[in-house]
């Protein structure tokens, strides 16, 4: 359960991200996806994290203190900058420095638009994740925009896609800010997770 969210900072470096070393959840996807959103879905929020119908409004990384106990971070998209190509060959810099040397980041969930086909960028950040081996999470965003059917199709396209390279497909989920469809599922998947790190 999230009971408190408070907005601690936003960092234009992972070096200046806060110094504690709590447990810490970011959200990532390409820029429009609905991190922003999700965050304030998930935290009961109307504007915690900044939301705007353009692109590219999350341009640093924010920190949120959850419970008084872990962080969420909502993180800029990638694929907004205009340079496709040196994205693809990694991580943006920012992005890539915060994830690689994060040691605190317990889960990284990536956002991926339940509307869309399986988007060669999406695929090729998650590769980047598995060759540094980052834990991570998908979550398939904007279900209301389509019927479940669709969205059920559109996943299983993503999934089947991702095991043709990948032995273990990663946890999943299917999302709406809309209709709060995945909310309990995704903060249940990081309470258990919260709870395993506190017991290991
Ligand atoms: P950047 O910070 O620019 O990378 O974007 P973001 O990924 O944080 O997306 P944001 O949450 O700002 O949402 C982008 C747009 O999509 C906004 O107009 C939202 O209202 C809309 N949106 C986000 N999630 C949903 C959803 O679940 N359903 C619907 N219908 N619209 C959504
Ligand atoms: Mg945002």
């Amino acid at each position: 359960m999230i009971h408190t969210a408070v907005f601690v900072k936003s960092s234009p470096h992972w070096q200046q991200c806060p110094s504690s070393d709590l447990p810490e959840y970011a959200f990532i996807g390409r820029s429009n996806v609905g991190k922003s959103s999700l965050i304030n879905m998930l935290t009961n929020h109307g504007n915690l994290a900044k939301i705007s119908s353009k692109p590219g409004k999350t341009q640093l990384i924010n920190h949120f203190l959850i419970n008084n106990t872990w962080h969420l971070v909502d993180l800029p998209g990638y694929g907004y900058a205009k340079t496709p190509k040196k994205i693809r060959e990694g991580f943006s810099d920012m992005i890539s420095q915060y994830i690689l040397h994060r040691t605190q980041l317990v889960c990284l969930f990536v956002l991926i638009d339940s509307r869309l086909t399986p988007q060669q960028i999406d695929l090729d950040f998650l590769y980047n994740l598995g060759e540094n081996q980052i834990p991570f999470a998908l979550v398939f965003t904007k279900a209301d925009k389509q019927s479940p059917t669709r969205t059920k199709e559109n996943v299983n396209n993503f999934l089947q896609t991702l095991s043709e390279n990948w032995e273990t497909l990663p946890p999943h989920f299917t999302a709406s800010c809309i209709t709060k469809e995945g909310k309990e599922n995704i903060v249940q998947f990081i309470d258990a997770s919260f709870y395993s790190l506190q017991m290991s």
